[in-house]
């Protein structure tokens, strides 16, 4: 590893300086990322005037990469208010994005509409949340009609499918919105091909739409990349990151289409999703092959790493996690990383691949369209809460003092 930026002290006095220069919103942003960023000395973030004119942004240095931030206290309330004055915001589809999005655009006081295929599990689930049918709640084809910027908040899948018959609401003087490239870059495999005249953007949460939705309510605003893929107003950056915080952004960077797709896919299958789970089962297997206990196993795997190491990397980053274990942890997991990432750079590198070529996404697509992909996910889904180590899993958090003597 090269040697840190910044000796103790300087780190320190940026820690100072970040936190003096942040507002409220911003002041855990700095904390976490000032060990290695530094606010540069970009003039001072332009306060709104115009909102068609405005930028709201900070250029900080990603440990030497200079980037532009949005952040959410550039963007208060009124001004969104009035940025989308005319506008209708038509949620197509309610799925987890869906429910967190819609839900904070709701609450944020946006005019916005839902709409789903009648009768439909979404359908159910949006009037559970407060939506009238007739009023804000409509079939798909009405929400398009009636929406200036149309949130394609379907599964990736149905977008495809659909696209044929939603291509048709897509028309001049709307937007066009993701929360993936998905459907845009890989037009070849979706069909998703935008008619030339409408500005095409996304949002991506960085996170599920429950977190979305919880974060917003703890007065808190999840991660989001923002990405044009079409513009034809000269608008549409801005227009994406104003959505963006409308949705419940705390801080907002800029990627492509193609990039957020890449890394989005990417970090799913790897240490997001499939890598963790890739990781613990291992791990525990080893152990229960050598004799260990389930109980013994699982905490030694799973538990220690959920409820007491992650947050701390979470929290202050991995030396901080480091140092607060003993010198012999520190010891073997110093020596014992390497060799870790050597195992697994030729499968991230194989996965890499497997996402820009298209595999994942055929794969997804093909899954996706399936009349029973439901529950064909809950099948294996729920092989997963059968394996062993997942089982035990349950016993273990009801025996969380702050869970005891509650259901398994
Ligand atoms: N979930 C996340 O963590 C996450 C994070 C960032 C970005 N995204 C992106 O956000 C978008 C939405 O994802 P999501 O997870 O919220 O939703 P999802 O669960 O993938 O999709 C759910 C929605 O699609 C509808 N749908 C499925 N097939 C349909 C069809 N043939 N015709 C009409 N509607 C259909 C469902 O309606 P029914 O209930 O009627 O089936 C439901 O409203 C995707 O582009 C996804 O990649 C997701």
């Amino acid at each position: 590893m090269s040697a840190p930026a910044f000796t103790r002290s300087a780190t320190r006095a940026a820690l100072r300086a970040a936190a003096q220069a942040s507002k409220p919103q911003l002041r855990s942003l700095s904390l976490l990322a000032a060990r290695n960023v530094v606010r540069a000395a970009a003039p001072a973030a332009p306060r709104f005037a115009a909102p068609a004119s405005v930028r709201g942004y900070k250029t900080l240095d990603f440990a030497g990469t200079k980037e532009k931030v949005y952040s959410r206290d550039e963007y208060p309330l009124e001004q969104l208010h009035e940025y989308f004055k005319n506008d209708t915001f038509a949620l197509l589809g309610y799925g987890s994005q869906g429910h967190g999005q819609g839900l904070n655009l709701r609450d944020n006081g946006l005019n916005v509409i839902v709409g789903v295929r009648k009768d439909g599990e979404s359908w159910r689930q949006a009037i559970e949340d407060g939506w009238v049918p007739g009023k804000n709640l409509f079939s798909v084809e009405e929400a398009a009609t009636k929406g200036t910027i149309l949130m394609n908040l379907l599964s990736d899948a149905a977008q495809s499918t659909t696209w044929p018959e939603l291509s048709k609401f897509v028309v001049k003087g709307k937007t066009l919105y993701f929360s993936h490239g998905f459907s845009c870059v890989f037009h070849k495999e979706t069909g998703v091909i935008p008619p030339k005249d409408v500005d095409v953007i996304l949002a991506a949460p960085k996170g599920s739409g429950r977190t979305v939705r919880t974060l917003f309510k703890e007065g808190r605003g999840i991660n989001s990349s923002v990405a044009v893929f079409q513009d034809v107003t000269g608008e549409a950056l801005n227009r994406a990151v104003n959505i963006a915080m409308a949705v419940g952004s705390g801080y907002v960077y800029e990627t492509t289409f193609e990039k957020e797709v890449y890394s989005d896919l990417y970090g799913e299958r790897g240490v997001l999703m499939g890598g963790i789970q890739g990781m613990f089962k291992a791990q525990y297997e080893v152990l229960r092959k050598n004799g260990h206990s389930p109980s013994e196993a699982f905490n030694e795997t799973c538990e220690e790493a959920l409820m007491s190491l992650f947050p701390l990397i979470g929290e202050h980053g991995m030396d901080y996690m480091y140092k607060a274990c003993s010198t012999t942890a520190r010891r073997g997991a110093l020596d014992w990383a390497p060799e870790f990432e050597k195992a697994n750079l030729p499968v991230f590198e194989r996965l890499y691949e497997s996402v820009r070529n298209g595999t994942e996404t055929r794969r997804a697509l093909e899954f996706g369209n399936r009349k029973d992909y439901r529950e064909q996910y809950d099948k294996e889904t729920d092989a997963i809460a059968d394996q062993e180590m997942w089982r035990v899993g349950h016993v273990v958090r009801a025996l969380r003092p702050d869970r005891a003597g509650k259901a398994l």
